[in-house]
């Protein structure tokens, strides 16, 4: 079995400097035949997904005390579960973690599947998640691809490709990399350099076992990489919204139409949100005639664009026409109206309540 010299070097720092951590095997017992709990594998790479090592430690030790096995896991409440979890972020992970424990525990007779393929699409198991596991715990050659080892290959390579585009060239690399012997030790030597050694700024390449092998370290262009693509500019749209206001300070809402964004709640009457060259904002576009005054603009940042909408105000005595009602300033609490609606009648100067 052929190991590529970097490999190689990688391995033997890993045993010099592999970080101790609660779920991990060290090199030397592993070496030694200890075989990894893949419930412990798994359950530290679920907590390990966009958290830091530092932040789970204390959470793994908790919850494996808490819930020595997989079984045990899944026999919880999952609000106790998710109590447990309080803290780390991310509840969809806990969520998964449950629903993954109750799969493996009933329909895997506690065991975890033993490829990336097997595991692949259990609850909250994906490519990375997958991989990890499965080299970790079970010995697959799989290759792991996280951020960090995002970071190392394409330093290793000076890869010019920016990232989302450059993931099949440094997967391909990671592969030809990882040994079919020791790929856990290989993954996880690769995250710990990434974590201590080649870090986004000012990389400690005088201590990396692999700085002979860089191409970024030779130019000495490590922190270029890895090249990222431009952010596209967030799509802006614009709209107008119109806040009708009686003596006694009630606000007109009506219910927005069911599809859609904010679909089924209760707004003041708004143009439909289009993209800024066609936007139609102006008083004229108010939905029933009275006399108009601009009261201001409201931005709102939606998942996929930017809003802002143009508010306007007018005092009007008579119920406006079609479906609607008056809803006093005071009773518009935050579980009635959406956050972007808040502002907007607050824009127009009637307060709406905090909650
Ligand atoms: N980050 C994600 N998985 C890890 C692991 N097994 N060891 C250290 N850092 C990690």
């Amino acid at each position: 079995m052929t190991v590529l010299p970097l490999t190689r070097s990688l391995l033997d720092w890993y045993d010099r400097s592999a970080r101790v951590l609660p779920w991990r095997v060290s090199p030397q017992a592993l070496a030694s035949g200890v075989r990894p709990d893949p419930y412990r594998v798994w359950l530290s790479e679920i907590m390990l997904q966009q958290t830091t090592v530092a932040a789970v430690k204390p959470y793994f030790v908790a919850f494996v005390n808490r819930w020595p096995r997989v079984e045990d896991l899944a026999q919880a409440e999952t609000a106790e579960v998710m109590a447990a979890w309080a803290g780390l972020g991310y509840y969809a992970r806990a969520r998964n973690l449950h629903a993954c424990a109750k799969v493996v525990a009933a329909e895997h007779g506690g065991r975890f599947p033993s490829t990336a393929a097997a595991l692949k699409g259990l609850p909250g198991i994906g490519d990375y998640t997958a991989a990890a596991i499965a080299s970790i715990a079970f010995g697959e050659a799989a290759p792991v691809v996280d951020g960090n080892i995002e970071r190392v290959v394409t330093r290793l390579g000076a890869i010019e490709t920016p990232l989302p585009a450059a993931k099949p060239i440094v997967r391909a690399a990671v592969a030809a990399m990882t040994p079919q012997d020791r790929p856990g030790d290989f993954a996880q030597a690769m995250m710990d350099l990434g974590a201590t050694i080649c870090v986004p700024k000012r990389p400690a390449c005088i201590l990396c076992p692999i700085a002979d092998g860089c191409e970024a370290r030779r130019a000495g262009t490590m922190e270029r990489y890895p090249v990222k693509a431009p952010k596209r500019a967030r799509p802006q749209r614009v709209g107008a919204a119109f806040v009708a206001c009686r003596p006694d300070g009630a606000v007109w809402l009506i219910r927005r139409p069911p599809a859609g964004l904010l679909g089924g709640t209760a707004a003041p009457p708004t143009t439909g949100w289009s993209s800024r060259r066609d936007g139609d904002t102006g008083a004229q576009a108010a939905p029933f005639p009275a006399v108009w005054v601009r009261a201001g603009s409201v931005e709102h940042g939606f998942t996929h664009f930017d809003l802002t909408l143009e508010v306007w105000r007018a005092a009007v005595l008579a119920d406006p026409p079609g479906e609607g009602w008056w809803s006093a300033p005071g009773a518009l609490s935050s579980r009635d109206l959406p956050t972007l609606m808040r502002k907007v009648v607050e824009v127009a100067g009637a307060a709406a309540s905090a909650d």
